[in-house]
């Protein structure tokens, strides 16, 4: 095996692949196709492969009964800054939820469709409480998890709704999965996509998080190279990563209450209460076609 920096690349394989010939610059020619080849194969090796790393992720916190320190889901932003959370928190039980996760879970009413719903940890006992709920998650290891712990949860996003899934009185986008909105013009087309699945006079619960209350100047000045290319300042390009697994880069936003008011000039939702909690909010908006 020859090892360029640090990336292993199998010799016998690269010299299999390479043109044979007797010349000075037949062989001048293989050497460069064998760099071009081995550089090519070594930038192969740093790259994750592509997948679904948040389900595995959420798989392996299950499979050992929902222990502590065992799974984390690492967030990488485009500009290298990673964040670490443990895998558990989706996981928490009622009563371990955080004031804004509350506050929204105690406004859903009738049927409900959780999107995002990840784990399950508000479908459950929303579903408890005798709401019919559907969980819908673009991860189909989330969908396993959700499933296995009891919770009818079917594979699709929040772009193209599956066409069975009926009319619903609430819609979540719980976790901060406001951030689903991912930036202005892609937040019109999610919140057409949740009206047309909730009946008129339903209901949207979501919660976010204002990315101003922020000291760290990595965030800052994250805020700014977005403001220099045109983008809302909290408009984050993400990736999950579990190992050497990575998910496809997504957009991710972090808006402001304010920010959020104007996104929705237009659309069917009407703000009708907010409640905010340090960093974070959460948000009932009414559905008025
Ligand atoms: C931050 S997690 C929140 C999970 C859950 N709501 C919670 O609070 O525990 C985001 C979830 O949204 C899912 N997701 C990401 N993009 C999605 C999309 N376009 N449509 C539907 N679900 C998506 C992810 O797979 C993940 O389960």
């Amino acid at each position: 095996m020859a090892d360029r920096g640090g990336a292993r690349v199998p010799g016998p394989v690269v010299s299999a692949a390479l043109p044979r010939s007797s010349s000075r610059l037949g062989n001048r020619v293989r050497t460069a196709a064998a760099t071009a080849i081995l550089v090519g194969m070594a930038e192969d090796h740093r790259r994750p492969v592509i997948g679904d790393a948040f389900g595995t992720i959420l798989k392996r916190c299950m499979d050992v009964g929902v222990a502590a320190g065992v799974a984390h889901e690492i967030v990488e932003r485009d500009d290298g800054y990673l964040g670490v959370g443990d895998a558990v928190r989706y996981f928490a039980a009622d009563d371990e939820w955080s004031p804004v996760d509350r506050w929204a879970c105690d406004r859903a009413t009738g049927r409900v469709l959780d999107v995002g719903c990840g784990a399950g940890r508000h479908a459950l006992p929303l579903a408890r409480k005798g709401h019919d709920v559907v969980g819908l998650d673009a991860s189909p290891g989330a969908v396993d998890v959700a499933t296995r712990r009891g919770v009818t949860a079917v594979l699709g996003t929040v772009e193209q709704l599956p066409p069975a899934l009926g009319s619903f009185d609430t819609v979540l986008l719980l976790g901060n999965n406001l951030g689903l909105l991912a930036g202005p013009g892609h937040a019109r087309t999610v919140l057409a996509n949740l009206a047309a699945a909730t009946r008129p006079g339903g209901r949207l619960l979501g919660t976010g998080l204002d990315p101003h209350h922020t000291n760290d100047e990595a965030h800052l000045a994250y805020h700014d190279r977005n403001r220099q290319r045109g983008r809302l300042p909290g408009q984050a390009r993400l990736r999950i990563r579990d190992g050497a697994v990575a998910t496809e880069w997504f957009d991710y936003l972090f808006v402001p209450l304010a920010e959020l008011r104007e996104l929705l000039a237009e659309t069917p939702w009407h703000l009708r209460q907010a409640f905010e909690h340090e960093a974070g909010y959460a948000v009932h908006l009414d559905h008025r076609p």
